[in-house]
């Protein structure tokens, strides 16, 4: 790290529980370099477990947004692929990486580097998922319930890509990519907003998944599909949903298994619209009261995996 980079080390130990932190915050690791958190007000009392967990970490912080340490965390990603240990350990430590890389992602999401980072990450979990590709219990254990966007990029981009195995959906790379990049328009939302508690709300809130793919189409290296993806996460079988309310036909398989590990994924999850609910709970919702919004045979598979997940 240079200089003129001027970050400031900040020591862990010192941090209390709602500290209040210049934003982003970045995190050493040995010559690592990795963004922890893009954009939050305080430190959570979360995050300081899991820095006081990490060993030998420094925290350091510039209060500026980079894209210059793209490259690193994408190496770091990768280079997880080549770790001693089991295969599901591998794809923990992916995880771990994966939600750093997938907030400086969001954070990059317009910039060649930024989608490029996304390729890699996919990638990598493309190869560690066929690695562990009887161990759906494990990789879905790994997923926490936080309604923060990173988490939520990359959980729904891991279930979509065990989901598009499941079903033989061969464009696994472009789907990944897609689902780390589905809530792009959302991100810049206030929270306010993201509620949804008057119409005018609603309107704006609906309006996201418009401006995510209007960001990344202009881009010349983004895949068609991934702006599918973006644009139709919330689009349903029976035309209820939105931006379109497009249906039947007019969904790609790919938009098809977005729809439902999004849906998926925000019901355990949570969001500012909802609590979060068991998984048990989610998958009735899908299957009984949100009957003939999914395409069945995919929302078949995916319970089929989940079922594998109680057995295991
Ligand atoms: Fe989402
Ligand atoms: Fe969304």
């Amino acid at each position: 790290m240079s200089e003129s980079q001027s970050h400031l080390p900040v020591l862990v130990e010192s941090l209390k529980p709602s500290d209040s932190l210049p934003f982003p915050l970045y995190v050493l690791l040995g010559d690592s370099l990795m963004l922890f958190r893009t954009q939050r007000d305080r430190l959570a009392a979360h995050d300081l477990e899991e820095l006081l967990r990490a060993e030998k970490v420094e925290l350091v912080t510039s209060g500026e947004r980079s894209d210059a340490y793209l490259p690193l965390i994408s190496d770091s990603v990768k280079s997880v692929v080549g770790m001693p240990g089991m295969p599901r350990e591998r794809l923990g430590e992916c995880y771990r990486r994966g939600l750093v890389a997938a907030s400086h992602i969001l954070a990059n999401a317009e910039t060649e580097a930024g989608y490029q980072c996304a390729e890699n990450l996919t990638e990598t979990m493309i190869e560690l998922l066929d690695q562990c590709a009887h161990e759906y219990a494990a990789t879905a254990d790994l997923m926490k319930t936080d309604p923060n966007f990173a988490e939520h990029a990359l959980q729904t981009s891991m279930l979509g890509m065990m989901l598009a195995n499941a079903v033989g959906y061969p464009h696994v790379a472009q789907l990944g990519i897609g689902l780390l990049l589905h809530d792009l328009g959302e991100v810049a939302l206030p929270r306010e907003v993201r509620e949804c508690r008057t119409q005018g709300e609603r309107t704006r809130y609906e309006s996201h998944p418009r401006l995510g793919a209007q960001l990344l189409a202009k881009a010349p290296w983004c895949s068609p599909k991934v702006v599918d993806i973006v644009l139709n996460h919330h689009e349903r079988l029976d035309g209820s949903g939105f931006p379109g309310g497009c249906k039947g036909s007019d969904l790609s398989p790919a938009a098809r298994i977005a729809a439902i590990v999004e849906a998926y994924d925000e019901g355990v999850s949570g969001s500012p619209r909802a609590e979060s609910r068991k998984n048990f709970a989610v998958l009735q919702e899908l299957l009984v009261r949100d009957a003939g919004k999914f395409d069945p045979d995919y929302l078949k598979a995916f319970v089929r995996l989940q079922a594998a997940r109680a057995e295991a």
